[in-house]
């Protein structure tokens, strides 16, 4: 099957990452290669790093008369290890462009989507237990958890309860436990009942916030003077946790008002580039209604 996937903010994500000549720059989160295609095609040289084997494979074949791409198979929680063994450390760039690509969801044997039959994976990449076997783990306490915080789910009690009821491996008996769990006339008109659900199952799965906030702290290892993150979020607790690390990149100074030079040292590691998360225009989202959630942000290290 071909990988197509809308890349989103692509010009914007070139403008803030300056993907110049000579500079090197990390997407790790390859997926189809869209975004790397884009800074490649700007000059700079890219390290492509994806979990999954199958987006590795797409990009290799998609960006293969590129002498400047490479592409590794690893998680962007493990940069700092993957890159640091390969000596390409540090680094002009580090992309993030959050969550799963278009073909893993339309793939149904990888078990992403409630429209399509398959069995109930949800792993990105080859490793860890599948979504099956974390509900078949956690008690009905820590699955209501897990779908309240992550998948913000009204019903998260009673879906969790009926989980655990039955226990399902395939996606369809999965949605047949949540539409039981949830009152018909309670199920949302723009959404499918299983959205909710499905997505903080997936996070979950793939540990996507604790992967999120590894990379993050690795951050002021992994660049050097002058090198920038872009982090596009499309969940409300990543594009949180990105803002709220990229402040504390940033550094306020806690210095007595008065002196005449910061002593406490907190400032001036990192600039935030992005005051306001940078969203899709119209137009894109027209094109593309994934689009709409997307909020893109940026820090430069400065220091
Ligand atoms: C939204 S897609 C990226 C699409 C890509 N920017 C493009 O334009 O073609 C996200 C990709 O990131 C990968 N991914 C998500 N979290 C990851 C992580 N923590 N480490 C490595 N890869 C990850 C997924 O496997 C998926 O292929």
């Amino acid at each position: 099957m071909a990988f197509v996937h809308a890349t989103v903010l692509r010009d914007e994500v070139v403008q803030l990452l300056k993907p110049v000549p000579g500079r090197r720059l990390v997407d790790a989160t390859l997926g189809g290669g869209g975004h790397a295609e884009a800074l490649l095609a700007a000059g700079a040289e890219v390290i492509g790093v994806d979990r999954d084997p199958s987006a590795i494979a797409a990009a290799r074949a998609r960006l293969a008369g590129s002498e400047r791409f490479r592409a590794l198979e690893g998680r962007a929680g493990e940069l700092e290890s993957l890159l640091g063994s390969l000596n390409l450390l540090p680094v002009d760039g580090v992309l993030l462009d959050l969550g799963v690509s278009s073909p893993q969801l339309d793939t149904p044997e990888r078990g992403f989507s409630f429209q399509a039959e398959g069995p109930l994976d949800m792993r990105m990449g080859r490793e860890g237990e599948t979504a099956a076997e974390l509900i078949r783990r956690l008690s009905e306490s820590e699955l209501t958890a897990v779908l309240r915080e992550i998948g913000e789910e009204p019903f998260a009690r009673p879906i969790a309860r009926a989980l655990k009821q039955d226990l399902p491996t395939t996606t369809v008996q999965a949605v047949a436990s949540v539409k039981r769990a949830v009152p018909r006339k309670a199920w949302p008109s723009k959404v499918h009942v299983a959205t909710r659900t499905f997505q903080a199952l997936r996070i979950a799965v793939n540990d996507e916030l604790g992967e999120l906030d590894r990379v993050l702290a690795s951050l002021p290892r992994l660049l050097r003077v002058g090198g920038r993150a872009a982090v596009i979020a499309f969940h409300s607790l990543e594009d949180r946790a990105v803002k709220q690390a990229f402040r504390a990149l940033e550094g306020r100074c806690t210095c007595p008002p008065g002196l005449p030079v910061c002593a406490c040292g907190a400032q001036g590691t990192f600039r935030v580039l992005t005051r306001r998360a940078v969203q899709a225009s119209d137009a894109e989202v027209g094109q593309n209604p994934r689009a709409r959630s997307a909020r893109l942000r940026a820090v430069e290290r400065v220091a």
